[in-house]
């Protein structure tokens, strides 16, 4: 569907008080359907995501000019009655708006329901991409988007600003996840050292991260805020025409400038074998150095970078799920390879 034909009242949130109808729902974001009934198929996509009760496809007959038109349905659940992250996002469709590098799916609309969100795009369709190989143009479409972001957040009126202040990084609900708390792995990593001497001693060494972490975490938390996507992911991207097209907001947050960077090479680290995750790290941020805009400190931004890496990579590759899946892989060189990498990077 082209959006830029869609009446600037399409692209909204809308509040309900009952579940409603897909259709009910659809003619009120697309007002020019309101009086026409509505022929849809759906059909449900892949999703894990926690929260997300589901992601459909729906193919909806345009009752206006007969052509197919297709849309992704996400419904998220809400907690205590508080809307989304993702939801939040969509909230500010014109922060992106002026990208060259990443193209995102337009969002006709958002539901809100006193029990979930129901996040309307528009369906896109693309290869997946080799995550190893996009390395430099990832890092151009995160200098970007980071820049944007950061103008776009920078200009917010006073009355936006508990919004954003609830999609912080740094507010307790998310700084308390497991995932970035490295340290709760490291009694399992204890007691493998215990019977696997390749291993022993290394949770010692690992509690030098506390605070090396906690430093570069207080650093980040002074340093220009963006809009950071936090999940570049194969299942997240695809590439149409040579164009990234990024999906899936659901890890939002408004982080620091270089934290994507951190999460998509800590998402690399996690997956690829070390020689191949070396070089894709010095593409990325060889790129990423120059494409950033003046607005930012390159050292600053690729200090925050290093921090949430580290957040990550650490978080991964000791708790005790990744350790199993080497193990049952009979991987265990390698574990230790990515151990000792993790390791020389204290003090740095
Ligand atoms: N706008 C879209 N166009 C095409 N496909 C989409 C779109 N949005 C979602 N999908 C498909 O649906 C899948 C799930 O959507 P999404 O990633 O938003 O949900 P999720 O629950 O956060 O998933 P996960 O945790 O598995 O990444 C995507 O991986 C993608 O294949
Ligand atoms: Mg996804």
């Amino acid at each position: 569907m082209n959006l830029d034909l869609l009446p600037l009242q399409g692209r909204r949130t809308l509040y309900r008080w009952q579940h409603g109808q897909l259709h009910d729902h659809l003619r009120a974001l697309l007002p020019q359907w309101r009086e026409h009934a509505l022929t849809i198929t759906s059909q449900d996509l892949d999703s894990n995501a926690s929260f997300v009760n589901y992601v459909r496809h729906h193919q909806v007959t345009d009752p206006c000019t007969g052509q197919t038109v297709e849309l992704v349905e996400k419904s998220i659940r809400k907690v205590a009655f508080l809307g989304s992250q993702e939801a939040r996002f969509y909230r500010h469709p014109d922060m992106l708006s002026a990208s060259t590098q990443f193209q995102y799916p337009a969002c006709i609309g958002v539901i809100e329901t006193p029990w979930e969100s129901l996040i309307f795009t528009d369906f896109v369709r693309g290869k997946p991409p080799r995550m190893l190989g996009i390395a430099p143009q990832l890092a151009r479409g995160i200098a970007e988007q980071e820049a944007l972001s950061q103008g776009y957040l920078s200009q917010q009126p006073a009355h936006k600003a508990p919004l954003f202040w609830s999609m912080d990084f740094y507010r307790p609900w998310f700084a308390l996840r497991p995932r970035f708390n490295f340290a709760r792995c490291l009694p399992q990593l204890e007691r493998l050292g215990l019977h696997d001497e390749r291993f022993s001693g290394l949770a010692e060494q690992f509690k030098a991260f506390t605070p090396l972490l906690a430093r570069l975490g207080r650093a980040a938390r002074s340093s220009p805020k963006c809009i950071s996507h936090m999940d570049y992911l194969q299942k997240n991207l695809f590439v149409d025409k040579g164009q990234l097209l990024l999906i899936d907001w659901s890890e939002v947050k408004v982080g620091r400038v270089g934290f994507d960077g951190g999460a998509y090479l800590g998402a690399l680290f996690r997956r690829k074998e070390m020689p191949m995750f070396l070089k894709a790290k010095q593409q990325f941020v060889d790129a990423y150095r120059q494409a950033l805009p003046e607005q930012f400190d390159p050292e600053e931004a690729l200090r925050n970078l290093h921090y949430m890496f580290l957040l990550n990579a650490l978080f991964h590759c000791l708790r005790p799920e990744t350790i199993a899946e080497y193990q049952e892989k009979q991987r265990m060189p390698m574990l230790r390879q990515k151990y000792d990498y993790l390791l020389g990077l204290i003090g740095h």
